[in-house]
């Protein structure tokens, strides 16, 4: 039984079985009267309907459940949870704000689990945004993602899944928002090509791919001005743009706080691939699941 608490506990092999299998129609419905157990401690729009949506194209139900119902580690620890849901569900999915609360779940649990987004990682949401970038392209040869803003989850898993495809990375931001040296160790540990570049336009000139993320995550409110300040110069904008390279797309795992770390310019301009991106969310969740609960399980 296989889990995915980060994008690399696939090997890079998987990791492409799993997003051909997202482009594959009439998957088999390997959630025929099974269920899914989702459960949130924070908002979500795309990953909790992207979910949901994918566990009912395989033939399946999901069970949506919000922490405030649950508690988990305050009602009922997050071991004896992964113990119970493993009875009702074939799936379970958990976003968590501390990433070991998701690994003690996964320890107890006696089915897959899957990140639907931690403080350290969003391993779904890497996923899709290696298939954008795959219909973008064509292939992953020759290919380089400049992220520029705060070196967060989605920044640390979309890397990884990079290094794992052989695609150049090189990440921007402002001092002391970078990644630890954990995480670097970590990209170290997959193989991956990771420039880490102050400079904004540095890490976009040439680049195929530009993304970037909110400068403050769920859970980081409280430092929105402080953040907002430190940022300002590595706002996405048509300026930024321009230097990637002349087919570069651009990226966001959105929601986007518009006109802070994107201008509505860029995110609403030709070069966006944002809508395709969040709808690849339902058709990758659709192929990890199916892998999961087959090959996966194997
Ligand atoms: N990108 C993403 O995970 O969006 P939600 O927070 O809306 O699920
Ligand atoms: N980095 C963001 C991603 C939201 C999908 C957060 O964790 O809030």
């Amino acid at each position: 039984m296989r889990s995915l608490l980060e994008i690399d506990d696939l090997t890079a092999s998987e990791l492409l079985q799993v997003l051909d299998r997202s482009e594959q129609a009439d998957l088999s419905a390997v959630l025929a009267g099974k269920g899914a157990m989702l459960l949130f401690e924070k908002p979500s729009s795309r990953t909790r309907t992207s979910m949901e949506m994918a566990v009912v194209q395989l033939g399946g139900h999901p069970v949506t459940l919000r922490s405030e119902e649950i508690g988990i580690d305050t009602r009922e620890s997050a071991e004896d949870l992964g113990r119970l849901f493993s009875g009702y569900g074939s799936i379970i999915g958990a976003r968590v704000f501390e990433h070991h609360k998701l690994q003690r779940l996964a320890a107890t649990a006696t089915v897959p689990v899957i990140n639907l987004l931690s403080d350290e990682a969003h391993p779904v949401q890497a996923l899709a945004d290696l298939l954008t970038i795959r219909q973008a392209f064509g292939s992953f040869e020759n290919l380089t993602v400049a992220y520029v803003g705060d070196a967060n989850n989605v920044a640390k898993s979309l890397g990884l899944a990079c290094g794992l495809v052989g695609v150049e990375f090189r990440v921007s931001n402002p001092p002391g928002y970078g990644f630890d040296a954990a995480t670097v160790a970590q990209f170290d540990q997959v193989g991956a090509s990771l420039s880490l570049i102050e400079d904004p336009h540095q890490a976009v000139a040439g680049a195929q791919v530009v993304y970037t993320d909110a400068w403050y995550s769920m859970g980081q409110e409280k430092e929105q001005q402080v953040r907002t300040k430190a940022f300002a110069a590595w706002q996405v904008n048509a300026q930024l743009m321009s230097e990637a390279a002349s087919n570069a797309v651009f990226l966001h795992c959105l929601p986007a706080h518009r006109n802070d770390e994107v201008t509505d310019e860029v995110l609403d301009g030709k070069q966006s691939r944002v809508w395709p991106q969040a709808w690849n969310r339902m058709h990758t969740a659709r192929g990890l699941m199916h892998w999961l609960l087959t090959d996966g399980a194997a």
